[in-house]
């Protein structure tokens, strides 16, 4: 199966899942329930989500047993996604190819949308069969990769760098908080879950981070070279914006040269899992599906 057909397979199932986890939350006010589920439901990758499951399969868990983990971190994400886009952040109007949650909602919604979001996700790696050793675990790597040393900081400094003489250092910094602290963290939660011993869940941590800056730096690059319409987002919105990329330090071309250097990085990084294992084939392929994606 193509990687994209195994992405879209992968997303269908998720969504079931994703609509009752939010259907499970009793007396929750309708505008805020509705804000929920245009930020959650029916859109995005799902690319975190597949890799929680995949790592924790990769060594040797149960779907079962990670599910929770790709409900955490698709719930996470899209949190951060809301807030991301609020007026007071980046300001923008398009995602997923909708309005924004503040602009279907109003911003008051959306920031509570997001509260909500971000909070489910942790009620959600609370359940489940994997033993209660090991949601602890991915609990406290969530917490660490979502916080302020980790995704919401690294937001905080792109907002920072705004404007400012853009320095490959500090863009890296940037880029391995506000993305791949997460992308990280998807592989660490779905190993901790699976029961992965001390070196594959290292591992696959590994091969998370440097996953998790190609991501964003093929982020960058597709904010300049795609349009709207195929984003699903704002085109050409990080240099209106003033923002500190990696396309403004380098430019397109280096930047994709890097980042498929940084797959490679990745894929090699998964060495110490014994083959054969088709989880790691299907984590090789996500890692080129990231450079080539087109949105
Ligand atoms: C967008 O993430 C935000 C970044 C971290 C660059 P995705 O590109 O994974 O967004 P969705 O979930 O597919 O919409
Ligand atoms: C987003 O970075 C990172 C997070 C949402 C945490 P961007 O601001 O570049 O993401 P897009 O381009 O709006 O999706
Ligand atoms: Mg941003
Ligand atoms: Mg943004
Ligand atoms: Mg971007």
């Amino acid at each position: 199966m193509m990687v994209t057909d195994r992405l879209q397979k992968e997303a269908r199932e998720l969504e079931p899942v994703l609509v009752e986890a939010l259907e499970g939350l009793s007396g929750v006010p309708q505008a805020l329930r509705a804000a929920m589920a245009h930020a959650l439901l029916d859109g995005g990758k799902r690319l975190r989500p597949a890799l929680v499951l995949a790592a924790c399969e990769a060594v040797g868990g149960t779907r079962a047993e990670g599910l929770p983990g790709a409900i955490a971190l698709e719930c996470l994400h899209s949190y951060s996604l809301v807030h991301d886009d609020l007026p007071c952040m980046d300001d923008d109007d398009l995602r997923r190819g909708r309005p924004t949650v503040h602009k279907a909602f109003g911003e008051a919604m959306a920031v509570l949308a997001g509260d909500a979001l971000l909070t489910l996700a942790f009620e959600s790696l609370t359940r489940g069969p994997a033993a209660a050793d090991r949601k602890m675990r991915a609990l406290r790597l969530l917490s660490e990769a979502g916080g302020a040393v980790g995704m919401v900081g690294g937001q905080a400094l792109d907002l920072l760098a705004e404007g400012k003489e853009p320095k490959l250092e500090e863009v890296e910094e940037i880029h391995r908080r506000k993305t791949g602290a997460l992308i990280e963290a998807a592989l660490g939660v779905g190993a901790l879950l699976g029961g992965g011993a001390p070196p594959l869940v290292e591992a696959l941590r590994s091969y998370g981070r440097a996953l998790g800056l190609a991501f964003q730096i093929v982020d960058d690059c597709l904010d300049q070279t795609q349009t709207a319409s195929e984003l699903g987002k704002t085109a050409g919105k990080d240099l209106e914006a003033g923002k500190v990329t990696w396309v403004a330090c380098l430019g397109v071309e280096e930047s994709l040269k890097q980042a498929r250097s940084l797959v490679s990085e990745a894929i090699s990084a998964l060495g110490p899992i014994p083959l054969p294992n088709p989880h790691v084939g299907f984590l090789k392929e996500l890692a080129f599906f990231v450079l080539s994606r087109s949105h």
